[in-house]
């Protein structure tokens, strides 16, 4: 979106087709007419068929498959319902005959319009809150943290724009957790990032029906451009003006494109479990990132993973080999985790009135005040139950 309002772009050979289409979008408002060699990413495509359909909707569908615009709508002076339904199957929003009906393209505009307000949340934010899971150790629940705490957080209060975003290289697995099937993952990002606007990551960003947005990670070895350093401050600085919250699930990769993450997002749950290797590489993760400078000691929170009472290891045991108090504590419960990955859903979905769904409620109502005095905090606690009282 430009200053201005939607941008669009027109694409048109008949001139009075064009003159009717100004008149219109200038009445209506709210957009801006980009000018033939401005290479900003138009909100909305406007494109009259020529004589060569075939080639001209070949190129339409590359448009539409490579993501380089918002939405594309259709003219054409020939009206032939083969062309129409070869549109609509390309994901073509509007196809308009000529002459044009001014009150239809009129409509269309105004559902366009809604569309946007829908997928784009409507207020700027210039300060989404950044939490960013890291798993102490292969398997310790680090993406269920990730998916829970960002279901919990936008099911907490559905003004909240939340986006959830999977930073394992390879074979990430929140599509498998939430059960969608994503058009576009992070390699979309990366192969365009200087295209990279609200309007252009809407378009890539999967939305789950929780009303979360998420960003997969690439399913396949396909030579996708690896996410660097700088389009990770890129991708953040664009999803913190568009999110009340950004969960990235960040595995337990230690290299510069994750450094970065740990160096940007506000917050970063250290997930592990009661395990003395697990307690081991907290210690080592937290020192690594204090030296080295990427956080301070009280921006990393200690989530104690899948926690049973009768563990050989207590609390109070992790809260002194890991030298640091302990933020939150998740109960163990294998069989609600594992069928509710396999069934693709949230624990709030499946079992919401389990211990384990009722410790992310909690999780994120943490989040939620997370400039709370003692006092509240204290009565937090007692509500809860689940925050560490060690
Ligand atoms: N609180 C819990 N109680 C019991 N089992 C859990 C809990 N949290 C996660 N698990 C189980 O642990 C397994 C690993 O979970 P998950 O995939 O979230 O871990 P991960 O750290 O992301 O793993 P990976 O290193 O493979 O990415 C799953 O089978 C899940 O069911
Ligand atoms: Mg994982």
């Amino acid at each position: 979106m430009g200053n201005n309002g939607y941008l669009v772009k027109l694409a048109l050979k008949n001139r009075t087709v064009y003159d009717d289409l100004i008149k219109v979008i200038r009445a209506i408002g709210d957009f801006e007419i980009i000018a033939s060699g401005d290479n900003r990413v138009p909100d909305l495509l406007i494109y009259e068929l020529g004589k060569d359909t075939e080639k001209d909707i070949a190129m339409i569908q590359s448009i539409i498959e490579e993501n380089v615009v918002g939405e594309v709508f259709l003219t054409c002076e020939i009206s032939d319902p083969r062309i129409l339904m070869k549109a609509i199957r390309l994901g073509v929003k509007e196809f308009f005959p000529q002459p044009i009906e001014t009150e239809e393209f009129k409509q269309a505009l105004k559902r366009f319009k809604k569309r946007r307000n829908e997928t784009i949340p409507s207020v700027a934010r210039q300060n989404g809150h950044v939490i960013m899971t890291f798993g102490s150790k292969g398997g310790v629940g680090t993406t269920t943290v990730a998916v829970n705490l960002a279901v919990a957080l936008v099911q907490k209060d559905k003004s909240q724009s939340v986006a959830l975003v999977d930073m394992n290289t390879l074979f990430g697995e929140i599509p498998l957790f939430l059960e969608v099937s994503p058009k576009f993952h992070w390699g979309e990002i990366t192969k365009h990032i200087d295209r990279l606007d609200n309007t252009f990551l809407t378009n890539v960003l999967t939305k789950h029906h929780t009303g979360l947005h998420i960003l997969p990670s690439p399913a396949y070895l396909n030579g996708h451009i690896r996410p660097t350093p700088d389009t990770i401050s890129q991708l953040l600085n664009v999803m913190k003006g568009m999110f009340d919250y950004v969960i990235i699930d960040g595995g337990q990769s230690t290299d510069d494109t994750a450094l970065r993450i740990v160096e940007l997002s506000d917050t970063l749950l250290l997930i592990t479990i009661l395990s003395l290797p697990c307690l081991a590489n907290s210690n080592k993760l937290i020192s690594s990132f204090v030296e080295l400078g990427y956080r301070h000691k009280d921006q990393i929170k200690i989530v104690v993973n899948r926690y049973m009472k009768k563990s050989e290891i207590s609390l109070n045991d992790a809260k002194i080999g890991i030298g640091e108090d302990l933020f939150w504590i998740i109960p163990n419960d294998y069989q609600t985790t594992m069928s509710a990955i396999n069934q693709g859903k949230p624990l709030s979905k499946i079992a919401p009135k389990t211990q384990i769904n009722k410790s992310f409620e909690g999780l994120a109502e943490a989040f939620s005040y997370p400039y709370t005095n003692e006092k509240q905090k204290k009565k937090l606690r007692i509500l809860k139950g689940f925050r560490s009282k060690s």
